[in-house]
């Protein structure tokens, strides 16, 4: 349990569940549905809108919290129910209601995992682009709800570009939709956009409605190993000023591959000892002459940086097989050792003045990190280490540090968190990057949705 955990519970301000609250509990959503005790949560939970309100308007009468929960993915601590209280399985909202071709449009439930929702969209020549290393067991609305990122966003965007209205449960049982389902809205305050990535503190979403596009049809991909991990960061500039966007820009630093190969039991391309980082970078569209030349500039551009043998990968088997590995990147560290998970982002020509901050903040700290992440959006997760650190250090003195890379992050112009979110764990950062003005300008709109404070408390706010 961590600290921020600990000091939560110990001074709880909510009313436990009582057995009279729990009659109208199990009431709500029949009593098979409700777990009082250990058990698979994910076989819970409730099965509508009409449900969720009903649960909402016990739970805010009676000042319980309520913590929803989507697969467990995320890597901030947003769903985890530190106050104890009712915690709302989404597992059972898991349709995909209504695939309008015509509009480019899908109404789905958040419970879909986001990587069925791909597939199933792709079937049709659809796509939603975001598509975070998790996709195979997260939920669509557990992403909607840290505004996801993944491989994909440096040329299609994040989860918010692609939400277009979202139905929410309120504290008080009222149901809203947040916008309109067209492709422009200049009709009041953008409720939409403030629901994406808000982590269940202000409102329970029901369904989601997405902007698709057509599917492209052609992808290549490189691999370019790099000598110097930060020539590898600078590369990453270069590339989108020579006028290619590709459709990802992934680095990683040589642990980061090294332990993903062998996390995965699979070697696409031999890695050369002497290598300190690799770019991963796929180009997508519908004409392959396009994107040969695509690769083309982009492989003159990485020989200005000192770029070992590029391996170009065009066969659908090593392409999934250098996927498998960067998304298996997180296993891998996790598998190694103990971790902070950091999910820093600036703009992106600050990438190797970044990386640089994070290896001076190490050796003065006595941490080691892996980094790796989404390079052609500038943002770098990197992964402190716990290996042999003192109970103390890892505690009191890496934190230190965290905040010493949080604050050049701000003065670079970026922030703590890309696409993981806040959660519990991040939100000792926040006065990094905001000010108190804004800090109490967040407070009062979660209390105008919230005034009870019931939902997922303890996180960002
Ligand atoms: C990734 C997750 C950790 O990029 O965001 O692999
Ligand atoms: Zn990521």
């Amino acid at each position: 349990m961590t600290d921020a955990n600990q000091s939560a519970r110990k001074s709880n301000p909510f009313q436990p569940i009582s057995t009279a609250v729990l009659e109208e509990l199990k009431a709500a959503v029949g009593e098979t549905f409700l777990l009082t005790e250990d058990g698979m949560l994910s076989e819970h939970g409730p099965a509508d809108t009409a449900q969720v309100s009903a649960l909402m308007r016990i739970c805010n009468s009676h000042r319980i919290p309520v913590t929803v929960r989507g697969a467990g993915s995320g890597l901030a601590g947003g769903a985890l129910p530190v106050y104890g209280g009712l915690v709302i399985s989404m597992k059972r909202f898991d349709k995909i209601l209504k695939i309008d071709r015509k509009n480019f449009q899908v109404t789905v439930e958040p419970g879909v995992i986001t990587e069925i929702l791909q597939n199933t969209l792709r079937e049709q020549g659809l796509f939603y682009p975001p598509d975070p290393a998790s996709r195979g067991w997260s939920f669509i609305g557990g992403n909607v709800s840290t505004n996801a990122g993944g491989p994909k966003a440096v040329k299609y965007g994040v989860v918010k570009d692609h939400v277009l209205n979202l139905e929410v449960v309120l504290p008080s049982g009222e149901v809203i939709w947040t916008g309109s389902n067209t492709l422009k809205n200049s009709t009041g305050y953008n409720f939409t956009q403030l629901i994406v990535g808000s982590e269940g503190t202000l409102g329970v979403v029901t369904k989601i409605v997405l902007k698709l596009q057509p599917h492209p049809t052609q992808n290549l991909i490189l691999l370019a190993p790099f000598r110097s991990a930060e020539s590898a960061c600078a590369a990453v500039a270069a590339i989108f000023e020579a006028g290619v966007t590709p459709s990802g820009l992934e680095f990683m630093e040589r642990n980061a591959i090294d332990w993903a190969v062998r996390y995965v039991g699979e070697t696409p391309v031999p890695i050369n000892e002497e290598d300190e980082a690799h770019l991963l970078i796929e180009v997508d569209g519908f004409h392959l002459e396009s994107l040969m030349a695509d690769c083309e500039t982009i492989s003159r551009v990485l020989e200005r940086f000192d770029t070992g043998e590029i391996f170009f990968a065009d066969d659908e088997t090593t392409k999934a097989s250098l996927w498998k590995l960067r998304r298996n990147v997180a296993h891998a560290v996790k598998r190694n050792s103990v971790y902070k998970e950091e999910d820093t982002v600036v703009p992106r020509g600050e990438l190797p003045a970044l990386l640089r901050k994070v290896k001076d903040v190490g050796a003065r700290y006595g941490f080691e990190s892996v980094c790796y992440g989404h390079a052609g959006d500038g943002n770098l997760h990197v992964n402190i280490l716990r290996g042999s650190l003192s109970e103390q250090t890892w505690n009191e003195e890496v934190p230190k540090g965290i905040r010493e890379i949080f604050t050049f992050v701000k003065s670079v112009g970026g922030t703590i968190s890309g696409e993981h979110g806040i959660g519990l764990v991040q939100r000792q950062y926040l006065d990094i990057v905001f000010t108190p003005t804004e800090m109490e300008l967040m407070r009062s709109i979660k209390s105008v949705f919230d005034p009870n404070g019931i939902l997922n408390p303890g996180k960002i706010v």
